[in-house]
């Protein structure tokens, strides 16, 4: 058996380490909060995980036909606990029947908490900066992207936060709404760091080092501080991915009060005089915004003049989609077409054309849905309530809401004139202004998607492409990685009924998409990054939240549970022929992805989980 996540594992070991400097000062960055660190398992006695997960011989095993291993690392050696999914993961074993199903949801759903949480704390010097530095698993490196989705997983478990109520258990550090705070605090600071760039290297207040990253010698424009970036591929999603999990969090806490924190330094004062009033997360809504709307610029101005390209990047490689053409700019792009340009996709391979059509839909949805996140910190101090600001939204089949308007009168602002109505109400305007631009641009960028982002085909009809260049030219095909064209309806920008996404799905999942894979182990989507014949579970998973069809279902979850490898836990991608073949045994991403699409069957087909697979 070749198991070429073994090998890729290796060829990271070689070029990426992580050294923790065990000082409890450190971990914490501040010495109030010790409680974190009891939360924080995995020390020196813990086994190698990537080892740990490529071993069959934990028991007990599942009792089902592939007695599959239990994966999760002793309880002392997890990284984050959190009694929520304990809970969840005891009430899915009533639930489940199948015991090689409830292996792996056991197995797959906390694996981000178990293994990836490899620092929380909180920023040097300040009482309220809560930061996360969450690994992919198997690299020890933050995607902006990997993170969000990796703390999606556990969406579904936060609750409403009470402001007012300081001893609430998930205003503290161990809570899961801390863990998820501390996951945007940090992103907030990478994004106003470098905003072109995909992956980061642990905040210092962690103690940890990582090196490598840079694939030996990428040539980055704008340049970027190397002991901050550990990659930099511009990818749009990762942007959104940001907004993505700030309207999470929002969307199921109500805790309106975080986006607008400052978190000065203890000795430093707050006082209402301040100039600079926008929060870490405002700044780096600025950031996105001034970035992606600089990449809607064409490769040529009015005069046919090439225009300098925003972002650039070139790699020393052999491998064609890990760096770009006509001097690191990429392929030509058409201006004005209302799309954003992203030089890389989700999977970290170059785009062939850059107006990526599933990150421009991810964006114009949680750029419009993060909009009423700005407004209402317009609200007055202590006075929540008083501006009246209306937050509509068109809610999915699929419970997501796809539309959101904000509508604020900003006359009603100022019943007098004194100073502080007049401060107040530059503050109000300015947040008005910014939240107006965000509906703005997500329309924009919207109305772009429906006009250059869908091409006609002779067998499907009218369907999205995944790549246009804005001069008429797309590449029709679909790749496993969130956001894809098969997820569009998951990131809320279309409803899982709309003709037009029926249709791209039935391209997607046939031989016209020429990354679908099939054979006797797996049928799903891969892509260029891993290569052809391997089809990746993320891929099935995706597949499963986007259908009503029981039969599809039930097909999609006897191909998961079989192509493991007996390992019980999510992989990379696997050969549609031979289960033995695999990348990535420790993938969080896709084994929390996992987790979550079950609590979605377990609410939306409970019959299901009473199936047996055996
Ligand atoms: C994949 O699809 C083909 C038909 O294209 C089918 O024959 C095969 O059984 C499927 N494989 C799995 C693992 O279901």
């Amino acid at each position: 058996m070749v198991h070429l996540g073994a090998i890729l594992g290796a060829a990271f070991a070689a070029t990426s380490a992580v050294s923790a400097r065990p000082s409890p000062e450190n971990s914490l960055g501040s010495t109030k909060k010790r409680a974190a660190a009891a939360a924080a398992g995995g020390g020196p006695d813990c086994p190698d995980y990537a080892s740990h997960a490529t071993s069959h011989a934990h028991e007990p095993f599942s009792s089902g036909r592939y007695r599959l291993p239990y994966q999760r690392p002793s309880a002392s050696c997890r990284r984050f606990q959190a009694p929520e999914v304990e809970a969840t993961i005891e009430a899915m074993r009533k639930l489940v029947r199948d015991p090689d199903l409830f292996r792996l949801f056991e197995n797959c759903f906390p694996n981000t908490l178990d293994t990836a949480i490899a620092w929380h704390g909180l920023g040097e010097g300040t009482a309220d900066e809560e930061l996360t530095f969450v690994t992919t698993g198997d690299i020890n490196a933050m995607w902006l992207r990997d993170s969000a989705n990796q703390l999606q997983s556990y969406r579904s478990l936060l609750r409403p936060v009470s402001g007012k109520d300081k001893a609430s258990p998930s205003s503290s550090l161990s809570s899961l709404a801390s863990l998820f705070r501390g996951t945007i605090n940090l992103q907030a600071r990478y994004i106003q760091n470098s905003p072109h760039c995909n992956a980061f290297r642990p905040p210092a207040e962690s103690g940890l080092t990582v090196t490598g990253g840079f694939g030996g010698g990428d040539i980055v424009y704008p340049p970027v501080a190397h002991e901050v970036v550990f990659e930099c591929k511009y990818e749009l999603d990762s942007l959104a991915a940001f907004l993505q999990l700030s309207y999470d969090y929002y969307a199921a806490t109500q805790d309106g009060a975080f986006f607008g924190k400052r978190f000065k330094k203890e000795e430093e004062s707050v006082g209402d005089d301040d100039v600079e009033f926008r929060s870490n997360w405002v700044l780096a809504v600025e950031a996105i915004l001034a970035t992606a709307e600089e990449m809607t610029r064409g490769t040529y101005g009015p005069d046919g003049r090439t225009l300098f390209s925003p972002y650039q990047f070139q790699r020393p490689t052999t491998v064609a989609t890990e760096t770009l053409p006509n001097g690191g700019a990429g392929s030509p792009v058409q201006a004005g077409t209302g799309m954003v340009r992203s030089a890389f996709r989700p999977s970290d391979d170059a785009c062939t054309y850059q107006l990526f059509v599933p990150a421009n839909m991810m964006l114009a949805r949680y750029l419009a849905a993060c909009a009423p996140i700005v407004a209402q910190l317009g609200r007055r101090h202590g006075a929540a309530g008083d501006i009246p600001t209306t937050a509509s939204e068109t809610r999915l089949s699929n419970g997501d809401a796809a539309h959101t308007s904000v509508n604020i009168n900003v006359n009603d602002l100022f019943d007098d004139d004194d100073y502080s109505n007049y401060r107040q109400g530059h503050r109000t305007r300015y947040y008005h202004e910014l939240a107006l631009r965000m509906t703005d641009f997500a329309e924009t960028v919207r109305r772009g998607i429906e006009r250059h982002g869908r091409v006609h085909h002779e067998v499907y009809g009218n369907i999205y492409a995944y790549e246009v260049d804005g001069f008429g030219s797309h590449n029709l095909m679909d790749d496993a990685n969130i956001p894809s064209l098969l997820s569009a309806p998951l990131l809320g920008y279309v409803d899982r009924h709309d003709p037009v996404y029926r249709n791209t799905r039935r391209f997607v999942l046939s031989h016209a998409n020429p990354y679908y894979m099939t054979g006797p182990v797996i049928n799903g989507t891969g892509g260029p990054h891993v290569g052809t014949g391997m089809a990746w579970p993320m891929s099935l998973v995706v597949q499963i939240m986007t259908t009503d069809s029981d039969r599809e279902i039930v097909a999609l979850l006897q191909q998961l549970l079989s192509s493991t490898d007996g390992l019980g836990l999510m992989h990379e991608s696997i050969s549609s022929h031979d289960e033995g073949v695999w990348t990535r045994q420790w993938f969080s991403w896709a084994n929390g992805l996992f987790g979550q699409m079950l609590l979605d069957l377990r609410d939306r087909k409970p019959h299901l989980l009473a199936k047996s697979f055996q």
